[in-house]
């Protein structure tokens, strides 16, 4: 840091640094259990990380034509896209419209949700395909929670994930209540396929560069996909393909070490863990995606304000601290891009979110602490992308990545590129050998290739 640490708060801000610094061999040490949870995956046996099948077989060639609707249900917003895809590799033309999902939404009702979604396309389709007669739209659905699919255009909720908390939808298919709505307000619109954001950006990014090999997601939540072959994957031997066939895997990485053997887990983690929907769950992605970055360092300074009375903000009226989730991914992102050296600006944002006014020690302690809490998040993020690369033999390749912690927060890249340097052993001269590169166009391009792949399959009945 540029910042000299202040001396009467080196008691809490050592205290942090042990709880949150995550040195070379503890990220070794993540990797190689990492890989063997992938693989698990993989198995019959399971294990924690799901490793769900997509029934996504194979890369894109640019011979993809046709106009397909996209809609994306990721962590922060809901996108409705149309997407006409030109057959001239990598070219398409998009039309898009973006929605808030709207915070009541994601702990509300099953009715509630689906109302919402049908909502925002039929605005859509009334917005852009005014007084048009319409034909059958195939969509493709961009749903960012673990499914398990039979089929590409059908998928069964495993849990929620990211703090949805919906009753009523966990164990069961989610198209059909999605086509019922459509169904109902006489929108033309079929469900193609039914795809994870990770998924998406896989594709999308590897239709305009070829190099990449992995497609992540660090954003509200953390996870990433990528091509496997049908031999390696046990658990589908059953069926008899063709064990060269590739099939799209997504991870649901963000439930590594669920059983929390290897995790350098804090007492923070633990708190956030115990007071969320789904106690248990998601383990890595509770350490890693943005969804809890904020809450994780407004823990933190609760507990020195709560353990060690009168040393931080004494004598002010520390109550909005108190409330959970008050704080998110771009109240830390902001404490982190302050560029004054009196960090003018983390002062006035604590005044204006929080009505505290920190003294210059606690600014350099909440900026060091800001900074800790982003980096364990950008190395931990790493072990992800360094776990699948190590399983699948990858020495060098390109990682489309998107996401609000990927594409906002500050020094995120850098960290990450930094932490793979340190976990794949590149001699000091060597460039990054894996770039994880921000993906052009989200998944809804991805959506709309996938839902084209897919038709094309079916009319080339496999
Ligand atoms: C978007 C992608 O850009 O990023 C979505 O199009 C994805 O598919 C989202 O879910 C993830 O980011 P966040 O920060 O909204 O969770
Ligand atoms: C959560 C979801 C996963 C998604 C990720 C990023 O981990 O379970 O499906 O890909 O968030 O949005």
């Amino acid at each position: 840091s540029m910042h000299d640490l202040p001396q009467n708060l080196l008691g809490p801000i050592k205290e942090f640094e042990e709880q949150f610094t995550v040195d070379r061999a503890k990220l070794k040490q993540i990797v190689n259990h990492f890989v063997k949870e992938l693989e698990k995956g993989l198995t019959v046996e399971g294990g924690n990380i799901p490793m769900n099948v997509t029934w996504v077989m194979g890369f894109p060639d640019g011979e993809e034509q046709g106009t397909f609707l996209a809609l994306d249900m990721g962590g922060t917003n809901l996108r409705v896209c149309e997407i006409t895809l030109t057959n001239q590799k990598g070219a398409f033309d998009i039309t898009q419209s973006k929605y808030k999902m709207p915070e009541e939404l994601k702990t509300g009702t099953a009715e509630e949700l689906w109302e919402y979604i049908a909502d925002c396309l039929q605005q859509f389709i009334e917005f852009h395909h005014e007084n048009e007669n319409l034909t059958k739209l195939p969509l493709g659905f961009t749903f960012s929670y673990p499914a398990t699919q039979e089929h590409i255009d059908h998928g069964i909720l495993q849990r929620w994930t990211k703090g949805f908390d919906i009753e009523g939808v966990e164990g069961e298919d989610v198209v059909p209540p999605l086509e019922t709505i459509l169904k109902k307000r006489g929108l033309p619109i079929k469900v193609a396929a039914l795809i994870n954001d990770t998924t998406g950006t896989l594709i999308a990014s590897s239709y305009t560069d070829p190099h990449v090999k992995i497609g992540c997601i660090f954003g509200t939540g953390v996870n990433a996909a990528y091509m496997e072959n049908v031999g390696s994957v046990p658990k589908i031997a059953h069926l008899g393909l063709p064990a060269d066939t590739p099939i799209a895997i997504n991870c649901e990485y963000g439930a590594f070490d669920n059983e929390r053997v290897v995790l350098p887990l804090t007492k923070y983690d633990a708190i956030i863990d115990r007071d969320s929907p789904r106690p248990g769950q998601q383990a890595f992605e509770k350490m890693t995606a943005g969804l809890y970055l904020g809450e994780i360092f407004r823990l933190a300074l609760v507990d020195v304000i709560d353990n060690r009375p009168g040393l931080i903000f004494n004598g002010q009226d520390v109550s909005k601290l108190r409330k959970p989730y008050l704080l998110d991914a771009s109240f830390l992102a902001a404490i982190e891009q302050d560029p004054y050296e009196n960090l003018s600006e983390t002062l006035e944002l604590f005044e204006r979110e929080l009505n505290i006014r920190p003294t210059q020690p606690e600014l350099e302690m909440i900026r060091r602490l800001a900074e800790l809490i982003g980096t364990r998040a950008a190395r931990l993020s790493a072990c992800g992308v360094a776990a699948i690369c190590t399983k699948k033999k990858i020495e060098s390749c390109h990682v489309g990545a998107d996401g609000s912690v990927f594409t906002k927060y500050p020094h995120f890249k850098a960290r990450g590129a930094q932490a793979l340097r340190e976990i794949l052993d590149w001699a000091p001269t060597e460039k990054d050998k894996v770039s994880i590169l921000a993906a052009e166009d989200g998944s809804g391009v991805g959506a709309a290739l996938i839902a084209a792949l897919t038709l094309k399959r079916v009319k080339a009945g496999n």
